[in-house]
């Protein structure tokens, strides 16, 4: 099979389920492959770990977001006004805004409220399971954890939260593989329109009566004056934010628990020692990466890996293919948390490298052990189902009974 089959082979619903087999045919190939442009966007494909992390942080590979025709559909233009989809110097001016403000310390500092927002859904699932009935993971606790942190981090009613994680995954539809229908364009573009409102209402509040929260501190920075942005922009980038952080941590949940659950010997390790469950996250981040794929464009003629590249070819950038590189990792396939090639591309590499990285760390770190202390017979109830997307890869319903232990 070549190239472009395999490559088509990834928009089928069978790859959806599963796109490793495919990952593993394009590995046989070579780290890179050229594709036919006329069969679709992409020139070149890449799957290799070494040739994606080239990609990711060499200046010859740009970012692009999407149809420049359609930069007047309010998603593409928020988005495209966004640290996310910049260009230098843009980018680094936004980036290093944020990265003043959403430091390592302040992820450290929201452990406690972390915690508490944990066991609440816990409670709750308890609550739901007691007598053995069916619990699904993702709905009571996948969904609303990534969200509750948001929340968290803005300082937001919780109240308000549905209603965000409803406008993100509408943006999220839009942006999946095969997802650019007028219809979720639409869909997508309210979204962004009421989003947008809401945030600059947020900023203004925040801005004549600042807290402690992100927002707050953003502004401030901002008109302090060395740090330029627009409220345009800011805007921009809190959108990005809520969609970078949400479905992203709920597909690091839901994708995580399965492994671990085929395996108790895990489970106990897991519960005990703090240390393993970082290990733990490390390779469900690997073994089943919750964004699949990233897009880069040459920025002139070049090659990858030995294949050209033309000038404005766009790339398709395969990290889950990549992590599970055969030339780079021992039994690609295997799930085992004590491997020592752990390395995974999975938020990315370079000048993008996820802004959210350590604090979803942090969220696998504390839920895992924390969901499995409380309900240690926790089990897997019937099949669980993915969800469609293939640019984020995860599980629509995961069916679990929490067991007797750990009852409300
Ligand atoms: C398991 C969870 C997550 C995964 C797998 C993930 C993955 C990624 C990846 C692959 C990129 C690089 C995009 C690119 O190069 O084109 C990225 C960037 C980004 N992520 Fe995450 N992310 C996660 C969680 C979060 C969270 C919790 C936040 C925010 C609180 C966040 C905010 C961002 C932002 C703002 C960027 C853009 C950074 C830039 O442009 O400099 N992410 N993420």
């Amino acid at each position: 099979m070549d190239a472009d089959a395999i490559v088509a082979g990834l928009y089928t619903e069978e790859a959806r389920h599963d796109p490793n087999p495919w990952y593993a045919k394009l590995h046989e190939l070579g780290p890179a492959s050229a594709l036919d442009p006329e069969a679709r966007v992409y020139t070149t494909v890449a799957n290799g770990f070494d040739a994606v992390d080239e990609v990711l942080r060499d200046p010859r590979f740009i970012k692009v977001l999407g149809p420049v025709d359609k930069l007047d559909h309010p998603v593409l233009a928020t988005l495209s006004r966004s640290m996310m989809f910049s260009l230098e110097p843009d980018h680094g001016r936004m980036r290093r805004l944020f990265n003043k403000i959403f430091t390592p310390r302040r992820v450290a500092a929201l452990e406690s409220d972390l915690l508490a927002a944990i066991d609440g859904l816990l409670d709750r699932m308890a609550e739901l399971g007691a007598g053995g009935a069916e619990v699904d993971f993702i709905a009571e606790f996948g969904y609303q954890f990534p969200t509750k942190v948001i929340g968290l981090l803005l300082e937001l009613p919780e109240s308000d939260l549905a209603w965000f994680r409803e406008r993100a995954q509408r943006i999220d539809r839009y942006l999946d593989l095969g997802g650019k229908s007028a219809e979720k364009l639409r869909a997508a573009d309210d979204a962004v329109l009421e989003l947008t409102d809401y945030y600059l209402r947020l900023i203004a509040d925040r801005r004549a009566d600042p807290g402690t929260d992100l927002v707050s501190d953003l502004v401030a920075l901002i008109d302090s004056g060395d740090d330029r942005l627009s409220d345009t922009e800011l805007v921009a980038n809190l959108v990005v934010l809520l969609n970078a952080s949400f479905v992203t941590t709920m597909n690091l949940l839901g994708n995580g628990l399965l492994p671990l659950l085929a395996r108790p010997d895990l489970v106990d390790r897991v519960r005990a020692d703090a240390d393993f469950a970082s290990r733990c996250v490390e390779e469900i981040l690997r073994y089943d990466s919750p964004v699949q794929l990233l897009s880069r464009v040459a920025a002139d003629d070049t090659e990858l890996a030995g294949v050209p590249v033309p000038k404005d070819g766009a790339i398709m950038v395969l990290l889950g293919a990549a992590n599970r590189d055969p030339r780079k990792h021992t039994d690609p396939d295997t799930f085992d948390p004590d491997r020592a090639d752990v390395g995974h591309l999975s938020f990315g590499g370079g000048g993008y490298f996820c802004l959210g990285a350590a604090l979803s760390r942090l969220e696998g770190r504390l839920a895992f052990p924390r969901l499995l202390q409380r309900f240690p017979d926790l089990a897997i109830a019937r099949d669980p189902v993915r969800s469609d997307g293939l640019l984020l890869r995860g599980y629509g319903v995961i069916p679990v009974t929490t067991g007797g232990r750990g009852a409300a």
